[in-house]
């Protein structure tokens, strides 16, 4: 059945305090627990219900006392204890199997190490616990293992003691004095070695930071060592958060199911995450790492210091901290690269997630599986209606706010009521509008249009907004959108009149109630050139029907970077989606590529994004009915047209920054190599030989250049691309963080044939199904970024995911349902796609055991 968010009752048993004490090993490790428990005054006379999944209960005592059977019930997945009166201590003592837990959740073995993973329910499968985020003890953990096998025992908080146990086993103690739900609990054990640095805080506390790694990869953790650093100064300087223990520790894992995770002191990172040299990571590899790093480290804030009530808060913490990271990097680097990024993955994953059968709203009302709302709504547009509320409040009353949200809920389980009361108080401002951006899901869709009176000279836009349905919401209100925009007069400058509206208008920003606002603008020369969603300040699908001569006449008076980026994709989209003038878009675009790669002070990296168009989920939203192969083509016959355009300025930027881009980690080098590396890629589709990509490859240079150059190869299938991949799989063998992106490569490949190679793979002895990032790797960039092998119109792609969806649900059931993910717009797919995609659906629902997969395949089919 479904949990409800209205249904909420806070704890019957307090927990102010955890002892815990493990007997490590992996076949089988006993912990042994003590839980002071203290009854919630207001709820007198409850039983004690804890969490406990599939453990072995080897003893329970009460206050010292052996606990007679009629006093208890465990069913596998609940512990029941009566007639408990006051304030009591419960011990446990259970055993469990780290070596056979394939879920990788709770204890897990990973190589030679022992890991854990809590969040969202995975402590109870450690002991018995009240496993919601609202119980907060405090916690003192004990770790015995066997020294040679375990010579490092780490656990959240501060480090207490350690001492040789005789025996040839060791023990190390640990206390984590701030008050920590149990999803932030960890553990983690065995053969490390740490990269470290000492620092002060700005309020004077002598911390130290350890990068920890299995041995081999010690030497490739000195950068996110340097990010943890960096991270930490963000955030005493912006939000004036300081760290709050005397040591970070960061672990790198190899088997870890999703990117990382920001438990208490003590994170856990998938390693894609933490290990890199130039030698085995791009460019990207680096800035995603810094911003996972951030991500985690700053949740010691947002999410941990603050916690969650209950999981319908998710956002709180993942929203917030998203926006958080994105302001990290923003900050540290180029604003505009990372807006682009940003808003590529919401127009092209989470609007087709808002628009599917999955959607949900950031605080969903109702949920059966928590695992399944570790989603891009809860993560991006949670930061997105952050983005809205800065937007709303200004720079100031928002830092404001932030203070007052962590002084007053510090050492506590919030709510985003507590966030916006925060907020409100802070800015003078009532929030309960706003409020609705939580509750309700899908794109809200803004559509605008433009009257000029040349008689009066008055101008007159008419605006309104519409929120389609989305599964268990037929009707929608409307929304608080803050619409940035400009209206440039004849001469290229912005008219600064403000209009006659309805709606609140304040310098280049309107404020959007009501279901439709009119904004009137008297007595202008001429019609002027609007831009409307400046900087994407709302997560909003615009709906302005501006010609091809505005658009390209804005793409060329607007001066910030993010804004001409988006006009381009716009004239890009025009071009792609056959619309009337077509042909006029593409030579406007055409033109504006051109001028940009002729502009020597525009940053190469900017440019280099201006060449990407948008991608094929982005297209694929925005039509009723998809016709992969249709979009595909109609993409590629683009791109070869505004290559041959380009070609001779291509040849020319791709030669003048190659010294640049020799020069290591510097942003100036990576501008300049990802710029090389788009001209590359433009090229290449116009050389049948690829002479000059295979050049780039066998020049070897950083891994940012030979994996484009193997792209190259391998995508526009030149001859010498099955030389190259063997090359580049069999120097790398070693290293499967490596090996994943060959795998990747061989998954994307765009043509219908690439699924044979992916079945060639999961038959050989490379494919390791207990293993995420292999997964990943191959199924899921088979589904995800592969459209014309998992759309074949046979329906082999899809029964190829769906048979490995069946496989993996018995090892890893968060992996396999992530899987299921790839079909939530299967209803919008033109047949015989959509037929395909039912016949491959349906059969599944007998073949799934887990909660996970289940839940998704049911709103899949609903
Ligand atoms: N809190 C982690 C992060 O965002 C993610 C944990 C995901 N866990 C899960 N079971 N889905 O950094
Ligand atoms: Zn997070």
């Amino acid at each position: 059945g479904h949990v409800h968010l209205a249904d909420y009752r806070a704890p019957a048993w307090r927990i102010p305090q955890a002892d815990l004490q493990f007997e490590l090993d992996p076949v089988a490790t006993v912990v042994a627990a003590r839980l002071c428990l203290s009854p919630d005054p207001a709820q007198p006379g409850q039983p004690l219900e804890l969490d406990g999944e599939g453990l072995e209960l080897l003893d329970i005592t009460l206050d010292g006392q052996e606990l007679p059977p009629d006093r208890y019930d465990y069913d596998g997945h609940r512990l029941v204890v009566r007639g408990l009166s006051g304030d009591c201590e419960l011990a446990t003592r259970v055993r469990i199997h780290p070596a056979d837990n394939t879920r990788l959740e709770g204890l897990y073995r990973s190589g030679d190490l022992l890991l854990t993973q809590c969040e969202a329910q995975g402590f109870r499968r450690i002991t018995f616990m009240a496993d919601r985020p609202d119980v907060m003890p405090r916690w003192r953990i004990v770790l015995r293992a066997d020294r040679d096998a375990f010579p490092v025992l780490l656990a959240n908080g501060n480090p207490l003691a350690s001492q040789d146990l005789g025996d040839g086993r060791h023990e190390a103690s640990w206390e984590n004095p701030h008050p920590t739900p149990a999803y932030l609990f960890a553990i983690a054990a065995g053969p490390l070695e740490r990269v470290s640095q000492r620092l002060r805080t700005a309020e004077g506390r002598e911390v130290e930071i350890n990068v920890w790694a299995e041995p081999g990869d010690v030497a490739r953790c000195h950068y996110a060592l340097g990010a943890v650093e960096r991270a930490l100064r963000w955030d005493e300087q912006r939000f004036g958060r300081c760290y709050d223990l005397d040591v970070f520790n960061v672990v790198a894992a190899q088997d870890f199911t999703m990117g990382a995770m920001e438990n208490k002191g003590l994170n856990i990172f998938n390693a894609r995450y933490i290990l890199a040299d130039e030698a085995t990571a791009t460019d990207a590899d680096f800035l995603a790492i810094e911003s996972v790093v951030a991500h985690e480290y700053l949740h010691n804030w947002s999410g941990n210091r603050v916690t969650l009530r209950d999981w319908f808060q998710l956002s709180l913490k993942e929203g917030l901290t998203v926006f958080r990271d994105t302001e990290f990097s923003s900050d540290l680097h180029s604003r505009a690269l990372k807006r682009i990024e940003v808003v590529r993955l919401l127009r092209g994953r989470q609007f087709a997630e808002d628009a599917g059968a999955l959607a949900h709203p950031v605080r969903p009302a109702r949920y059966k599986e928590i695992s399944n709302f570790y989603t891009l709504t809860i993560y991006e547009k949670g930061a997105e209606i952050v983005r809205v509320l800065h937007a709303l409040v200004g720079e100031d009353a928002f830092r404001a706010g932030m203070d007052r949200y962590f002084a007053d809920n510090d050492g506590k389980a919030a709510t985003l009521e507590d966030f916006m009361a925060a907020h409100a108080a802070a800015s003078g401002r009532d929030l309960s509008g706003f409020a609705r951006w939580y509750a309700q899901a899908g794109t809200p869709e803004v559509a605008i249009s433009a009257d000029f009176d040349p008689a009066t000279g008055d101008y007159t836009l008419t605006i309104e907004q519409h929120t389609p349905p989305t599964p268990g919401q037929p009707d929608k209100q409307p929304l608080v959108i803050p619409l940035r925009y400009v209206l440039f007069d004849g001469d290229g400058a912005a008219v600064t009149q403000l209009p006659e509206s309805d709606a609140v208008v304040r310098d280049g920003l309107v404020e959007l109630t009501g279901a439709r606002h009119v904004l009137r603008w008297r007595g202008l020369h001429s019609a002027p050139l609007p831009a409307f969603n400046q900087g994407f300040g709302a997560p909003v699908k615009l709906r302005f029907d501006q010609g091809v001569d505005e658009l390209a006449r804005l793409a060329r008076l607007e001066r910030d970077s993010f804004n001409r980026w988006d006009l381009l994709q716009r004239l890009a989209t025009e071009a792609l989606l056959a619309r009337p003038h077509a042909e006029a878009a593409t030579g406007a675009l055409s033109d504006a590529l051109a001028d940009l790669l002729s502009d020597a002070d525009a940053d190469p990296a900017f440019v280099a994004e201006c060449l990407v168009l948008p991608d094929f989920d982005t297209l694929a939203e925005q039509v009723e009915e998809v016709d992969v192969q249709g979009i595909v083509a109609r993409r590629e016959e683009l791109l070869d047209r505004l290559a041959e355009d380009q070609v001779e300025r291509l040849q020319l930027r791709y030669e003048a920054l190659a010294a640049d881009a020799r020069e290591g980690l510097s942003g100036k080098a990576m501008s300049a190599r990802a710029l090389r590396n788009a001209c590359l890629a433009w090229l290449t589709r116009l050389d049948p030989d690829a002479a000059l990509a295979q050049a780039q490859f066998d020049a070897g240079g950083t891994m940012t250049e030979r994996i484009a150059a193997l792209r190259c190869l391998v995508h526009f299938q030149a001859p010498g691309a099955d030389a190259a991949l063997a090359r580049f799989r069999d120097a790398h063998a070693a290293d499967p963080l490596v090996t994943d992106k060959w795998v990747a490569l061989v998954a994307t490949r765009p043509h219908p044939d690439a699924l044979d190679d992916v079945q060639a793979l999961v038959a050989s002895p490379w494919w390791k199904p207990a293993n995420p990032n292999r997964v990943r790797a191959l199924v899921g960039s088979f589904a995800r970024l592969n459209p014309l092998a998992f759309h074949r119109r046979d329906g082999a792609g899809y029964r190829l995911v769906t048979g490995q969806v069946a496989v993996l649900d018995a090892v890893n059931p968060q992996v396999a349902a992530r899987l299921l993910g790839a079909f939530e717009s299967w209803h919008r797919w033109a047949e015989p796609q959509r037929g395909q995609a039912r016949a491959a659906l349906e059969p599944l629902a007998g073949q799934l055991a887990s909660p996970d997969s289940r839940d998704l395949l049911e709103r899949l089919l609903a």
